[in-house]
């Protein structure tokens, strides 16, 4: 079925055959007529109709030469070019048209001669009465009526037409025994000139018969001698010829008594149809049909005329049924074509149906096919999910192996480095200091060396964030600068800082910025020569601060340039790492602060990497948290610079540090690093240390995360949902350096977070501020609140007025509730609309203190009033400030005001 349009123009072909809606063309019988306008012809062409009208495949065309035989010949020649099936020709005169009949004859026409005859024999068939014998007829009839020697006038027809000819000698003939007188009178077969013609005759009273040719001739004589002498008419005997039916025609003349007899001579008109139609169907047919003839007189022509009355009728009658028919035709015509046209149309039907019905069944089989195929590819997707998630699987147990042997070993390197410190610092003298000191060095560039790829995985995984605050980068860079003076001493390199600007706070991740400037100049000192330079610039700009370390090492060749900040590019600069990673990291750091770095060398002459960082923190992403808790402690502890570090660590502090570690080397390692400085205690996991913090009264909390049974997150979150511990400070210490757990752990109550490996010194200093600067807070809060204002935090960033109306809206809930002992954090972020993060991360911002902290710390405030008041017990104040108990409030108490609630109203 590949051509729709091909079948259904056969399909139609196929149709039309079969319901015979072609009709084949019907023959053309052709007749010229000498004249037409006379009764004798009339009824010639009606006899003819009425033959015709058996047949439904003949069509008649009639020219009528009007008595002119030019006009004749030229409408022969017309038919004979038209190459007519039969031509039938009733001739003019005899002479002038045989020629062009014996034309038609030789060109192959069928050629029927009627009536008149031609001057030869070559035609077809030759159909007319025999007028010979007509005349002769008459001649005997006359000569019965007529006396001797009468006078008999002869009206001719045309005298070159045959009949004209063959009566006049029939009637001579039959008139043979008598002696008569004939007066010729020529009437051209015409009634009105052969009136004329008798009319001027000059006697009509001798005449006692007038003969005409025709009917017509022998009605316009007796008019003229009518005219003349009425009484005439009636002596006088009337012969015409024809005898035909019709208006003022000879039948009707002779049953009037207009003519006393005529002489039948049949027009032929239905014989010759039947002779066309004999030579169409190519049977045999004569060469002559000569018709037969009679008297007609009164009587007989009374009855033909009833006849011809009756045929007139039935012809009438038989037209009318062919116009029924020719209707009935047309509308079995229409029926035919709507049949035609219905059957077509459910042809088209079925074949749209089978057509459809096709290319449904293609389309099903297609539709199979691709059903098949797409549960193919679907399994082959499943597969490759499969497939996929084993790679990822493997992949990340991989990652994850990398990581925790990272992690392993950073574990071990704190205690290296830990206790190496501590040997350098304790044996100043010892022969083996240099020894110490490079294995110091080595085992600090190993830390570096796990950190980086720490770092490049957490960047590799998506999972790097930044933790920004406000930093004097110009201290910060200086401070940076600072770490590496020993190594420029040793090395002789003159290594000198300049800045534009004395100071500049700008947004940035400390850490990753330090490990940007670390990286680099730790690059610098490696490929600069003994007694080389190394710089350090920072220009100001209106918004960008500009960092440029320069060196005059050995330089970067051009074609390197581009790819020095590549993954794993190690190629004629060697990376911090030697495995590639650490410029890559420098910049990725660079670009996640939206700054950039620029690097311009010229080998063995100067290298400069230019750090652009932008002002502000528009740039940032919205990062958390804005300030990192362990910066929080630096910036808070500014009343504590006064104190230098090592004087910090040089005082013993009346804290308890529960130290919370599974492994045991690092808990015992803390624990006699500690010792000297607080007093200590020590759990196992997160269970462990619960169990502790029930019975001991603990300063700080400093736990692991990752740890069997409870890990520190979730101690974390124990701690901080309990309304009797919450007020306990808990510093988590983990290998884990995703920001994310970071987050997690903050979010989760945690006042501090501490990375591993980390060094001793430092942790403690940490601790030491965090709980000093706790209490000075405290002392500040209580302060500000017996004062009536809302404490918040000191700084040098402004508070916005957001973060007030933030403030008064926490404080103005707290005024409210603070003595509905089940009012804790949960319920005032739900209160106030906000998480529990956003809380915490508001509340740590603007005034230093975590919600649980200041909730308590509120509640102490408002405890010392009322017992200042002296109305209430310390019980009753416990329980009207929302403790849970007096113990617990009591606990309280004594941890920010140094004294129990009963010692400060008896010291009053
Ligand atoms: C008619 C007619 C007839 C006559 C015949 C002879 O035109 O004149 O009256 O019989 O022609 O051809």
């Amino acid at each position: 079925m590949k051509n729709p349009v091909a079948f259904l123009f056969v399909f139609y072909l196929l149709l039309s055959s079969c319901t015979g809606v072609k009709k084949d063309e019907p023959y053309v019988i052709a007749f010229s007529q000498c004249m037409m306008d006379d009764v004798w012809r009339q009824a010639m062409l009606l006899e003819m109709n009425i033959e015709a009208s058996n047949y439904d495949n003949i069509r008649i065309v009639i020219a009528d030469a009007k008595e002119s035989n030019e006009t004749q010949i030229k409408q022969i020649q017309q038919f004979i070019d038209q190459k007519v099936d039969v031509l039938i020709i009733s001739p003019n005169q005899s002479d002038s048209i045989t020629p062009i009949a014996v034309e038609a004859y030789r060109k192959g026409i069928p050629t029927i001669i009627v009536d008149r005859k031609i001057g030869s024999e070559e035609y077809t068939t030759y159909v007319g009465g025999d007028s010979y014998e007509i005349g002769r007829i008459a001649g005997e009839y006359a000569s019965a009526f007529l006396p001797e020697n009468a006078t008999i006038a002869e009206v001719w027809g045309t005298k070159l037409s045959s009949p004209a000819q063959e009566r006049h000698l029939g009637f001579i003939n039959g008139l043979k025994k008598k002696n008569v007188n004939i007066k010729t009178v020529v009437g051209n077969w015409r009634r009105e000139i052969a009136k004329k013609e008798v009319s001027q005759l000059e006697d009509f009273n001798d005449i006692d018969l007038v003969y005409a040719h025709n009917d017509v001739m022998a009605l316009g004589a007796r008019e003229a001698i009518s005219e003349r002498d009425s009484a005439l008419v009636s002596k006088i005997i009337f012969l015409g010829v024809d005898a035909a039916f019709g208006k003022g025609a000879g039948l009707e003349a002779v049953a009037n008594g207009l003519l006393n007899a005529s002489f039948l001579y049949p027009t032929g008109g239905d014989q010759v149809i039947r002779v066309a139609m004999k030579i169409l169907n190519k049977e045999q047919t004569d060469k002559k049909y000569i018709l037969n003839t009679a008297v007609v007189e009164k009587n007989t022509a009374r009855t033909l005329l009833l006849q011809s009355d009756q045929l007139i009728n039935y012809q009438n009658r038989i037209e009318q049924q062919k116009r029924n028919i020719d209707m009935l035709f047309q509308k079995f015509s229409m029926l035919r074509h709507s049949l035609f046209l219905i059957l077509s149309l459910l042809a088209l039907l079925l074949f749209f149906a089978i057509y459809i019905f096709y290319i449904n069944r293609k389309i099903n089989k297609k539709n199979k096919q691709l059903h098949i195929k797409n549960k193919e590819s679907e399994e082959q997707k499943q597969k490759l999910i499969c497939l996929n998630e084993k790679i990822e699987q493997v992949t990340s147990q991989k990652l994850q192996f990398f990581t925790n042997v990272s992690h392993e070993v950073r574990t071990p390197l704190t205690l290296i480095v830990g206790p190496l410190e501590k040997w350098i610092k304790l044996t100043p003298e010892s022969p083996l200091l240099s020894d110490l000191k490079l294995m110091k060095k080595n085992a600090d560039r190993l830390m570096r060396v796990i950190n980086q790829l720490l770092d490049f995985r957490k960047i590799e995984n998506n999972k790097m964030g930044l933790t920004i605050s406000q930093v004097d980068i110009v201290a910060f860079t200086e401070n940076v600068m600072s770490l590496f003076e020993d190594l420029a001493k040793s090395k002789e390199i003159c290594y000198e800082f300049a800045s534009e600007i004395p100071t500049c706070q700008i947004w940035i991740d400390q850490d990753k910025m330090e490990k940007v400037l670390t990286n680099l100049l730790s690059n610098a000192f490696k490929f600069t020569a003994v007694g080389g330079k190394i710089s350090v610039q920072i220009k100001d700009g209106p918004d960008k601060i500009y960092i440029a370390l320069q060196d005059n090492g050995i330089g970067i060749d051009e074609k390197d340039i581009e790819k020095i900040f590549d993954r794993f590019y190690t190629g004629s600069v060697p990376s911090g790492v030697g495995a590639g990673i650490g410029l890559h990291l420098t910049q990725e750091f660079v670009k996640m602060h939206q700054g950039q770095i620029l690097v311009e060398s010229v080998p063995n002459d100067y290298t400069i990497f230019t750090i652009e960082l932008l002002k502000g923190k528009d740039h940032l992403p919205d990062c958390f948290p804005l300030v990192h808790p362990e910066d929080r402690v630096d910036l808070a502890s500014t009343s504590l610079n006064v104190e230098k570090p090592d004087e910090l660590l040089a005082k013993k502090y009346n804290y308890t540090i529960l130290i919370v570690e599974d492994d045991p080397d690092i808990q015992t390692y803390i624990q006699s690093e500690f010792a000297p400085n607080f007093s200590t205690l020590k759990a196992g996991n997160g269970a462990e240390a619960l169990a502790i913090l029930q019975s001991e009264n603990v300063s700080l909390v400093l736990s692991d995360v990752l740890m069997p049974e409870m890990n520190g997150f979730e101690l974390c979150r124990r701690i901080k949902s309990d309304a009797d511990l919450s007020y306990i400070p808990v510093v988590l210490l983990t290998a884990l350096t995703d920001d994310s757990q970071r987050i997690y752990g903050v979010s989760e109550g945690a006042d501090d977070y501490i990375q591993k490996p980390f060094n001793i010194d430092f942790l403690k200093i940490k601790i030491i501020r965090l709980l000093e600067e706790r209490k000075r807070l405290q002392k500040r809060f209580m302060q500000t609140m017996q004062a009536g204002g809302i404490p918040i935090i000191e700084t040098e960033a402004k508070i916005e007025s957001l973060d007030e109306l933030f403030m008064r809206k926490f404080a103005d809930l707290l005024d409210v509730s603070y003595e509905n002992t089940e009012l804790n954090v949960e319920k005032i972020s739900e209160e106030l609309g906000i998480s529990r993060v956003q809380l915490y991360r508001k509340v740590k911002e603007i005034s230093g203190l975590s919600p649980v902290d200041y909730l308590r710390n509120y509640r102490l405030s408002k405890a010392t009033t009322l017992l200042n008041q002296k109305r209430y017990s310390v019980s009753e104040v416990a329980y009207r400030t929302g403790f849970s108990s007096p113990a617990y409030f009591a606990k309280c108490f004594k941890s920010v005001f140094n004294m129990t609630p009963t010692e400060y109203v008896s010291q009053e």
